[in-house]
């Protein structure tokens, strides 16, 4: 299977077709394979990408870092503290700048409109490395993880987001999911359910990809059968710390704990979390956490997080082979 995906943004995963996510796919395990063995072909040797952070990252930063590095390329960080960004000049005006320059510019910030503007005058490829709607490199080593772990096609197995699936990890998995033809579940409150518009553009895709969806509200259904659980922080970058109270009122029953998962019926069933995870007291936030409202782990239970059913650490590492094979694939 081979696509030309050259000089393509990646600005949500509806960009691509679910032919063109398989061939990124397969590419990730190539390339993850030939940096193993240490064969790994350079392609984007004279390649110079900016990276564009105005939210904190480790993950995603370090993981096109590390990409590019791997494949001969050159890369610059940005953040609105060390640059003109946002203060004295226009993301418009520093797209167009940027876009001289670099080859291509991944871009993390706020709303996804912005990371469609910066495509639109930058003229080189735009990544985006998490807006508050979307997170699509996350998803692909996402599902990059689940082809790994499940041992089966990706449209043979399930997986349940529990959460806040209001925001960019619900949203981005159910598209996704839908798009690999996938069983997807996404458990949360209905006034933390992703935005309807999107949730009904996804039932229509579903009919062309397989995928079934369910949105429930009862986590013990939601999991029955499923292969994978997944959550995320229930207050997200961007969001105010007031919401805090009320996420925990709310989503405390959708805490992954060792229960849940033995309530999907499957041994083999797997954790998994896009990161960083509150899973202990080992983390500044988690510790103001549990000083105002009495919670030592929040999202997931430390014993989940350490069990052997955690894939956590494998998808992290994905983030650099998928990272990766996004780049080669629309600038190499
Ligand atoms: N998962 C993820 O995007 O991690 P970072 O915020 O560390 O980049
Ligand atoms: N929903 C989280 C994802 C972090 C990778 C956030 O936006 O903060």
């Amino acid at each position: 299977m081979s696509f030309n995906l050259h000089n393509r943004s990646l600005l949500a995963l509806k960009d691509f077709t679910p032919d063109e996510i398989r061939y990124l796919l397969e590419m990730s395990a190539e390339l993850k394979r030939s940096k193993a063995v240490g064969n790994e072909v350079q392609r984007l040797k004279g390649k110079n990408i900016a990276l564009i952070f105005e939210k904190p990252s480790t993950r995603t930063r370090c993981a096109f870092e590390v990409a590019v590095h791997d494949q001969g390329g050159h890369v610059t960080c940005l953040d609105s503290g060390s640059s003109q960004l946002g203060h004295k000049e226009s993301l418009k005006d520093t797209a167009r700048v940027l876009g001289r320059f670099y080859d291509g510019i991944e871009y993390r910030g706020f709303l996804q409109t912005v990371v469609e503007e910066l495509a639109q005058y930058a003229k080189v490829p735009v990544w985006n490395g998490l807006t508050d709607e979307m997170h699509p490199t996350q998803i692909l080593a996402d599902l990059l993880t689940m082809q790994e772990f499940g041992e089966k096609p990706l449209h043979e197995l399930s997986f349940c987001y529990l959460g806040d699936a209001s925001f960019n990890m619900g949203s981005s998995l159910l598209v996704g999911g839908t798009q690999m033809g996938m069983d997807v579940r996404i458990c949360s409150p209905t006034d933390l359910q992703p935005p309807a518009e999107l949730v009904a553009e996804m039932r229509e895709l579903a009919k062309t990809t397989g995928a079934r969806i369910t949105l429930e509200t009862d986590p013990l259904k939601a999991v029955a059968g499923a292969d994978f659980l997944y959550t995320d922080v229930w207050v997200s970058m961007g969001q105010v710390d007031t919401v805090w109270q009320q996420r925990i009122d709310q989503l405390l029953p959708y805490q992954v704990t060792t229960a849940l998962m033995q309530a999907t019926g499957k041994r083999s069933a797997k954790f998994m979390h896009c990161l960083p995870a509150f899973h202990n007291l080992e983390t500044e936030v988690g510790r103001q956490v549990h000083e105002k409202y009495g919670l030592s782990e929040i999202e997931v239970t430390d014993e989940v997080f350490e069990s052997d059913a955690s894939v956590v650490f494998t998808q992290a590492e994905n983030r650099m082979h998928t990272i990766k094979a996004v780049l080669v694939a629309t600038l190499g």
